[in-house]
């Protein structure tokens, strides 16, 4: 369908000549396939899948009682390349035939420079084109203006429409008394409005800016408050927009603000002149926040035709410096600790006075909660200190003192990745640069793993000046966990996010895809080469479940420090990264920034410690060993580690059935201690039958003498093994097999234990004597009571058993397991923590 003129544009009509009006129809068909598509979105909710939100408002002023749908996607998923529609701000409704319809439409979400790859300046110069249009990024909450089937003029925000419960005057309400008032002025009616806006199929978005209803960062005295027009948008999936002219040529018809407007015609012109308007913050003695540039872009300018497109440049500052006083001033009202990482002297300053001026006036603090005297007080600290914005904001430069040199240890490095990010491969490279800490989720198992994972990090702080927090961290309500509960125990702490920034997903999947699977089952958990498709539907949960870092609200406002990674890079560029940060923002933790080459060896050193190459150092044990523990990678380096028992492992499932089976049968007081080791969740994951802990070499140096051999023998021929199939080291290694009986279950009100026997595989009826277990009788701790109780108490109660039997005087009973059955059972070293 081509452009036709709108029905009844009312100012096409003005004398100037100006651009033709863009105009097209809503095509039902399309329309109704769009709707669907958001509807299965919201249904389906797939990880794979981009997810939308859907919001129903009843419109009040409607005659027809028509409503509207909002559809909300995730901020990261306009990254997508598959999304039906890039609006950001949609409401759909329904036509007097039941045809949905757009009702109202946003611009396409657009990205800052830099942000995504067609904001890179080198494609914004390549495939754009102008008359470039800038407008000051306005500072207020949009506000968006349409009209209905039945000619009802709709006024929402970005996601909602109508009155709140929880608010006084919601965004909408608010927009839309100023439009009311707005048009009182020009004596017009909403219904004319919505009229014109009908009639060019088209949505009105205009900036609500009003101290007195809400204050920014930017000051909107009463003669400056208003709406600002600064678009008009086709509703269609598709983004069309209004050139600039035409929207304030509709501004200045209907009584809106209008906003400020720059042309420029060429991409290098535009550049230099953000650039220097970057190098103030401040534009027409004014501070600004940044522009929005409007232009078209084609993604390839040769074969497809170019389309409306914006893009945006932020400034820092001081509009940044700006906005930390402000939630600072907040957070000293509130009694809360003011957190800061940049402007450190000069906020400070900033701050020591308006705790002044608050504590002379209650007022003032009454009135900043509400938004109000922001920019008075701030104004007030700059001209007593005889300063502009951006002297304030280079005070650091000139005066000093960059990073907060006070911090000296007690370091968090918190990653937010996915799988394959390079974070236990960075973790062991700090760890041999700079002997930081490291604690690894994936270590963890068992039951309450969060509470556990931060009390172990706390610990490692004890004798390491940082720690890295080796977990995903990819959800916020991850973050939230470790930021709340590491500040709770440990006020003090800094916590430093390694932000795995994921803007690019495809380009990660496939480094993280080759990363992984050459890694293989070289895995605490993730066994790419024995089950591939888990481990792609595994780091695919990751990705979906990725909630990128947003700094401006919880929980990631509490980390103190974010340095950006990109997962793409190679593990040394990260290290680098992390260290260059850490140096600038806390001196006294890195003091300085240690030579390429050490980076270099260290973090060859982590990456070759998972590939055959440089496995030699795995044979060679000495060296490794016992050196701090987490200087070495998981799990290859734990064999780096001494040997701290050789064990028979049993299978879980078959040891639980034969429990089971057995207490089935027994009385209820019998089974009871079962019962509440089931209940309390005190049965251990897994099963064992101990041969010999190394704390019993002393005694039987000889026995120990061969396992230890035996140990190392397997590790060399795993080694071997992996070298000549190119693969990943198995990281336990089996020492041999056993048979392992079950006799008898023997328990107090302690801990219960199976009394076993080791029966050799080829010679059924005896004893083994190739495993010799070096306790008085061979057994599987199954369960204790609580922590308090040790597995190790086993061999207590069968002492005491094996002396005075099972009676009532001494609460042992004794139970007989039927049938003795045997159970395969696998010979392994297990080696110390
Ligand atoms: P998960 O624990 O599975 O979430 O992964 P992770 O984020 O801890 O990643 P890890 O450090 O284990 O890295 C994944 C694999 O990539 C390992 O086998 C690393 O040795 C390897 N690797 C990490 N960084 C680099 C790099 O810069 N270059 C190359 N070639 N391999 C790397
Ligand atoms: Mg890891």
């Amino acid at each position: 369908m081509g452009d036709v003129q709108p029905k009844s544009a009312q100012t096409v009509t003005e004398a100037r000549v100006l651009p033709k009006t863009p105009y097209k129809d809503q095509d039902p068909r399309e329309i109704a396939a769009l709707v669907h598509a958001l509807d299965e979105a919201v249904k389906l909710k797939k990880r794979s899948q981009f997810s939308a939100k859907k919001s129903r408002f009843s419109v009040k002023d409607s005659p027809q009682g028509i409503h509207v749908d909002s559809w909300k996607f995730n901020d990261w998923d306009y990254k997508r390349r598959d999304l039906p529609t890039y609006a950001r701000g949609l409401f759909t409704s329904k036509n007097k035939y039941g045809e949905h319809e757009i009702a109202v439409r946003g611009y396409d979400k657009f990205f800052n420079t830099n942000e995504v790859r067609e904001t890179e300046w080198g494609n914004i110069e390549e495939r754009t084109r102008g008359p470039y249009e800038l407008t000051l990024k306005e500072n207020g909450c949009i506000i968006f203006i349409s009209a209905l089937a039945d000619d009802t003029l709709v006024v929402c925000s970005k996601h909602s429409t109508g009155a709140r419960e929880d608010v006084e005057l919601s965004h909408s309400s608010a927009g839309e008394k100023r439009i009311e008032s707005q048009l009182a002025k020009i004596g017009k009616t909403k219904e004319d409005l919505a009229r014109d806006l009908r009639a060019r199929n088209a949505t009105a978005v205009a900036e609500l800016c009003d101290d007195e209803f809400e204050e920014h960062i930017l000051a909107y005295g009463p003669d400056k408050a208003g709406l600002y027009l600064h678009g008009i948008n086709l509703n269609l999936p598709e983004f069309r927009t209004y050139p600039s002219e035409l929207v304030q040529d509709f501004a200045r018809h209907w009584g809106f603000h209008e906003t400020e407007l720059k042309v420029i015609d060429t991409i290098a012109e535009v550049r230099q002149f953000l650039e220097s308007v970057a190098e103030t913050g401040a534009h027409d003695g004014r501070d600004v926040e940044g522009f929005v540039i409007r232009c078209q872009m084609s993604p390839k300018p040769d074969s497809i035709p170019y389309s409306d497109w914006f893009f945006k440049y932020k400034f820092e500052e001081p509009y940044l410096m700006y906005r930390q006083w402000r939630e600072c001033t907040k957070a000293l009202i509130s009694g809360k600790p003011a957190r800061y990482k940049k402007h450190i002297a000069i906020t400070e300053q900033y701050l020591l006075y308006a705790r002044k001026r608050i504590a002379a006036d209650p007022k003032l603090a009454r009135d900043y909660n509400k938004n109000h005297g922001i920019i008075q007080l701030r104004n007030e600290f700059l001209e007593f200190k005889n300063l502009n914005g951006s002297d304030a904001a280079n005070f650091e430069l000139q005066h000093g003192r960059g990073g907060d040199a006070e911090v000296t240890k007690d370091v968090i490095l918190v990653p937010i990745a996915t799988i394959g990010c390079g974070k236990t491969t960075i973790a062991a490279a700090l760890g041999k640069l700079l002997g930081y800490g490291h604690i690894q989720n994936d270590n963890i198992t068992g039951t309450k793993r969060p509470p556990r994972f931060t009390r172990m990090l706390l610990d490692e702080l004890e004798t390491h000046p940082a720690v890295i927090a080796d977990r995903n961290n990819a959800q916020r309500h991850e973050r939230k966990q470790l930021l709340q509960d590491v500040k709770q125990l440990h006020l003090s702490a800094k916590l430093v996010a390694l932000n795995f920034v994921h803007d690019d997903i495809s380009a990660i999947r496939k480094v993280a895809h080759e990363r992984v699977f050459a890694r293989g089952d070289n895995h605490q958990t993730i066994h790419a080469k024995s089950e591939s498709g888990k481990v792609i539907g595994i780091m695919e949960g990751f990705l979906g479940r990725y909630e990128p870092l947003d700094l401006s609200r919880a929980p990631d406002e509490g980390f103190d420090s974010v340095v950006d990674l990109d997962p793409t890079d190679g593990s040394r560029v990260n290290v680098e990264k992390i260290v260059r940060h850490l140096h600038q923002v806390y001196p006294g933790l890195v003091k300085e920034i240690p030579s390429a080459e050490a980076m270099d060896a260290a973090t060859e050193a982590a990456i070759g410690s998972y590939t055959p190459a440089i496995r030699h150092s795995v044979v060679d044990r000495g060296k490794a060993t016992q050196k701090s523990s987490h200087l070495v990678l998981q799990p290859k380096a734990v064999k780096k580690k001494p040997l701290e028992y050789i064990a028979v492992h049993v299978n879980a499932k078959s040891i639980t059935a034969q429990l089971q089976r057995t207490f089935d049968k027994l009385s209820p007081e019998k089974s009871r201690f079962y019962m509440q080791l089931q209940q309390t969740r005190r049965i251990q994951p897994a099963f064992h039958v101990t041969l010999m802990h190394r704390m019993a070499a002393k005694e039987h140096p000889e026995l120990w003498a061969r396992y230890l051999k035996l140990q190392t023998d397997a590790e060399a021929a795993a080694a071997d093994e992996a070298e000549k199939v190119s693969g990943p080291v198995d990281p336990t290694p089996e020492l041999g097999q056993v048979d392992v009986q079950l006799e008898r279950v023997v328990y107090d009100g302690r801990l219960m234990a199976l009394v076993v026997r080791l029966v050799d595989k080829d010679n059924s009826d005896n004893t083994s004597e190739k495993w010799t277990c070096v306790n008085k009788i061979s057994h599987i701790t199954v369960g204790t009571r609580d922590s308090n109780v040790k597995p190790k108490e086993s061999n207590d109660l069968l002492a005491r058993w094996l002396r005075e039997g099972s009676t009532d005087a001494n609460g042992i009973y004794d139970v007989v397991i039927d049938g003795k059955p045997l159970l395969a059972g696998s010979v392994q070293g297990v080696l110390s923590r």
